[in-house]
């Protein structure tokens, strides 16, 4: 009586779900293939969640979004197919060669909206970001160092329009987050327990938010989900 693995999971919903606008899109296996081709870390998030975080996009009706932590562009490019053509996709990203490779896949998939790359440390590019002329950001998805996730969340919750959405990638880090004696922690879960220990002294004011935890082809980790209430 062997138990499936949460690999096998993943593999059997990614059979039966990939939509052939989305994951199934030929652009996704390009992507993967240049970040192995640069030996870039393959951090980026499965297909699945990608395909979530589409489904998000469209359920919300978003038109305008803030991505923070490009990499080469892979959740970018599930966004970008999520939204109207009207809409826009601002990206930042700190590392120029990353950039340039992300700019190379979205070239070649032909994305519309083409997301704008904003190049250079995000927190610099959040202080000077200049709300769309359209209005405030619909969803916005941070992926970027773990260390600075609070100082992103509390700059870009600004230009985040009423009823909006924030997904925050990694929130879980199989578990690390949560205080322990026994493990020395590190810069990236600190990042995260002041992100925790915001919400918590927030108590509901500003965002109403959960914790889904997600076991898949990647390891334990999971999405941090909000919406601004005021
Ligand atoms: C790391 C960062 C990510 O964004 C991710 O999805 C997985 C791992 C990391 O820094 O280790
Ligand atoms: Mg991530």
């Amino acid at each position: 009586n062997i138990k499936p693995t949460p690999e096998q999971v993943d593999s059997y919903l990614s059979s039966k779900l990939l939509h052939p606008d989305y994951g199934k899109d030929p652009t996704f296996a390009k992507n993967l293939e240049r970040i192995k081709e640069h030996d870039i870390p393959q951090i980026q998030i499965t297909p699945l969640q990608g395909q979530f975080l589409s489904l998000l996009v469209r359920s919300i009706g978003a038109e305008r979004v803030l991505e923070i932590g490009t990499l080469t562009g892979y959740s970018t490019s599930y966004i970008s197919k999520a939204l109207p053509y009207h809409g826009r996709i601002d990206t930042l990203e700190i590392n120029e060669k990353h950039s340039k490779i992300a700019q190379e896949n979205f070239l070649e998939s032909d994305l519309f909206p083409f997301p704008k790359i904003h190049l250079g440390p995000a927190l610099k590019t959040l202080k000077t970001l200049k709300i769309p002329e359209e209005g405030l950001y619909d969803f916005i998805f941070i992926d970027a160092n773990k260390d600075q996730v609070l100082d992103y969340f509390l700059e870009s919750i600004k230009m985040l329009r009423k009823g909006g959405l924030i997904v925050v990638d990694n929130a879980i880090r199989e578990g690390k987050i949560i205080p322990s004696s026994e493990q020395s922690s590190t810069i990236e879960v600190e990042g995260f327990r002041k992100l925790y220990d915001w919400l918590e002294q927030d108590n509901g004011k500003t965002v109403l938010a959960s914790g889904i935890q997600t076991v898949s082809s990647k390891s334990w980790d999971g999405f941090l989900i909000m919406t601004k209430l005021v």
